[in-house]
């Protein structure tokens, strides 16, 4: 990193965005750390050094976003911004609590495209916009729902966004297989692939240093998923059905 960055995180009050603050405040990055919980936001900035802010916000909650971007803009324009923040609810569809379901859809998907309107005019020309979809978005996978449709939602939003800005600001999508985070905890499975949340925050700043609008890993499992996504149905659904069993 040449100059130092100013960087807003968005979910890093633990997992992979908490992997990441840590790994850019090393690079020398100023960082702006957001979440709901504010005493671990605290924590964490104080732990990292004193350049760094901590803003607790709801990404549910767009007041809360325009209240924090107003504070963002006072500081001077990001080079990055990072959105993180999700829910995780894993089920059937049908033994899904309905209640859980509109809150996941809300912070998840309605909570990117709030970010996707309020943080573009915090960048410097040329600044990061990355949101973050996962693989559970490529394809319908037994068990993944509603988690995985907002993630699919999430996909198709920075798609749209990369067009609507290109020349602008760089967007990027952020896809990972399995982190070994508080959100994966919740799954009974094994998880194959599984990485630590540092793994992730490396894969994710290399990724985003690069080219690519996709920042996916890790290749072993995103690249079989990317196939059976590609497939036509009648092979492709009879492959997700045996993952019932
Ligand atoms: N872990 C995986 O295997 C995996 C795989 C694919 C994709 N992903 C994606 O990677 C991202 C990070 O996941 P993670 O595994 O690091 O999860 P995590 O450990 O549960 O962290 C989620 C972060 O989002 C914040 N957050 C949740 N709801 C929020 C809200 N309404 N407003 C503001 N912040 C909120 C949480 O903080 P507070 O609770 O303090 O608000 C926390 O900082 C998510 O988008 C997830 O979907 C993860």
């Amino acid at each position: 990193m040449p100059e130092a960055e100013t960087i807003w995180i968005i979910g890093a009050s633990d997992g992979i965005g908490a992997a990441l603050a840590r790994d850019w405040a090393q690079r020398g990055a100023r960082l702006i750390l957001s979440a709901r919980s504010a005493e671990r936001l605290e924590d964490l900035a104080a732990s990292l050094g004193p350049a760094h802010l901590a803003l607790p916000l709801d990404v549910s909650n767009r007041e809360s976003l325009v209240a924090a971007a107003a504070q963002i803009a006072r500081i001077g324009p990001l080079d990055r911004v990072l959105h993180l923040a999700a829910m995780y609810d894993p089920g059937k569809i049908a033994a899904l609590n309905p209640e859980t379901a509109a809150q996941i859809v809300t912070v998840n998907l309605t909570g990117s495209f709030h970010i996707a309107q309020i943080a573009p005019p915090l960048l410097r020309t040329g600044g990061q916009l990355a949101l973050c979809g996962s693989v559970a978005g490529y394809i319908g996978l037994p068990q993944g729902q509603i988690y995985s449709a907002t993630k699919a939602g999430v996909i198709n939003l920075a798609q749209s966004l990369h067009a609507e800005l290109a020349g602008r600001y760089d967007v990027r999508l952020i896809s990972p297989g399995f982190v070994d985070t508080r959100l994966t905890q919740r799954n009974a499975f094994t998880m194959p692939a599984m990485v630590t949340p540092e793994i992730a925050a490396r894969a994710i700043i290399k990724g985003l240093d690069k080219r690519r609008f996709e920042v996916h890993f890790p290749r072993r499992l995103t690249y079989a998923l990317k196939l059976l996504s590609a497939l036509p149905y009648w092979a492709a659904l009879p492959l997700t059905r045996r993952l019932t069993r």
